[in-house]
């Protein structure tokens, strides 16, 4: 009978290691284990037995009993894993994965670099960090010129060999328009999507760092009418609609003649609201035609070239296409703000 346990023991262990099949474990399962089973009828005779063999055998027939069902379960496990047809219900949908989110000033972005590039634009950077001499000088404002006072600049705290203080955080995307003149020379098309800082008070319509975009376009015989094509271009590719704009004169020293672009409300369509303080416009930016000083500052002849600029505030872009009451939300972090877009 020990023999026979012994021998039973090896087929089975031999049997199990060639098994690839859930089903064969089962029914080697039920062949040695099951009600019927070899083992169980052995396990069954030992009553026929002496009290002392029936002891022993008895012992050993529980062992082997016992290191079978564990070959069976590593088998089990080896075959079936994690993967068993029983825990896993393949029809139901996965786990949803959380994927970001674009912040709305970037979705803007991207349409605004998408439309730009279509026209031909070099998208460009600059840097934050600015010298005093592209951010004021260079763009026809001079040291103590009563233009500066129109922008609260942050000033950085170290002065130069001369004793002055030259670097800035930039008060607006407009510095690069010299240091693309310089580098590219004309004619140029390019924009500026871009941070600029001012020592603003805070509030709904107010960031101290808040977002621009610059438009620069230099070529033979350049005119308002040009500007006015690409701003409703823009804007009409924004807010998917064809919008309608108004330019009035406005001042800024590095273009001549400066305009002030708006905007027809899209909040109110043009008949009065909160959002345009019931004036039915919205004013977007700054524009105008490229000043002489600030062409010949980026080597290029104004007697051959023009050009005109713009800076638009792309916050306030994306505020208007998405129905944003508070400009402060963008840099907010604030998820339940984020993954809504
Ligand atoms: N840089 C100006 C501002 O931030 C806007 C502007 C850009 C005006 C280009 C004219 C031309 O206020």
């Amino acid at each position: 009978m020990n023999n026979e346990l012994q021998k039973i023991k090896e087929e089975v262990i031999d049997r199990i290691k060639k098994i690839r099949k859930e089903i064969d474990i089962n029914n080697l399962e039920t062949k040695y284990l099951g009600r019927k089973g070899e083992l169980t009828k052995i396990l069954r005779n030992l009553k026929n037995l002496g009290e002392e063999q029936k002891r022993q055998m008895g012992k050993l027939a529980n062992q082997i009993k016992g290191e079978i069902k564990n070959q069976i379960e590593e088998k089990r496990e080896e075959i079936i894993g994690r993967f068993s047809s029983k825990d896993i219900d393949v029809s139901l949908p996965g786990p949803k994965t959380e994927i970001g989110h674009l912040n709305p000033l970037t979705i803007v972005q991207n349409e605004l670099e998408e439309l730009f590039i279509s026209m031909g634009f070099m998208i460009l950077d600059g840097p934050e960090l600015e010298s005093d001499y592209y951010c004021f000088e260079a763009l026809n404002i001079p040291k103590n010129h009563p233009a500066r006072d129109m922008q609260d600049t942050f000033y950085i705290d170290k002065k130069n060999e001369e004793g002055e203080y030259d670097l800035v955080m930039r008060t607006h995307t407009s510095p690069v328009q010299v240091r693309a003149m310089q580098k590219y020379g004309a004619p140029f098309r390019g924009v500026v999507p871009g941070r600029a800082f001012r020592n603003e008070a805070v509030d709904a319509c107010h960031e101290h760092s808040f977002f621009q975009i610059e438009c620069l376009f230099i070529d033979e015989n350049i005119s308002v009418a040009n500007l006015k094509a690409v701003v409703g271009e823009m804007l009409s590719k924004i807010f998917e609609k064809d919008v309608t704009i108004r330019i009035r004169p406005g001042f800024f020293p590095f273009v001549e003649p400066g305009l002030e672009v708006d905007m027809s409300c899209t909040i109110c369509g043009g008949k009065g609201c909160s959002s345009c303080k019931n004036t039915g416009w919205l004013e977007m930016g700054g524009a105008g035609m490229v000043h002489p000083n600030v062409l010949r500052a980026g080597n290029i002849d104004p007697d051959k070239y023009s050009g005109f600029a713009f800076g638009f505030g792309w916050d306030r872009l994306a505020m208007m296409k998405f129905g944003i009451a508070d400009i402060r939300l963008f840099q907010s972090n604030n998820l339940k703000f984020l993954s809504q877009f």
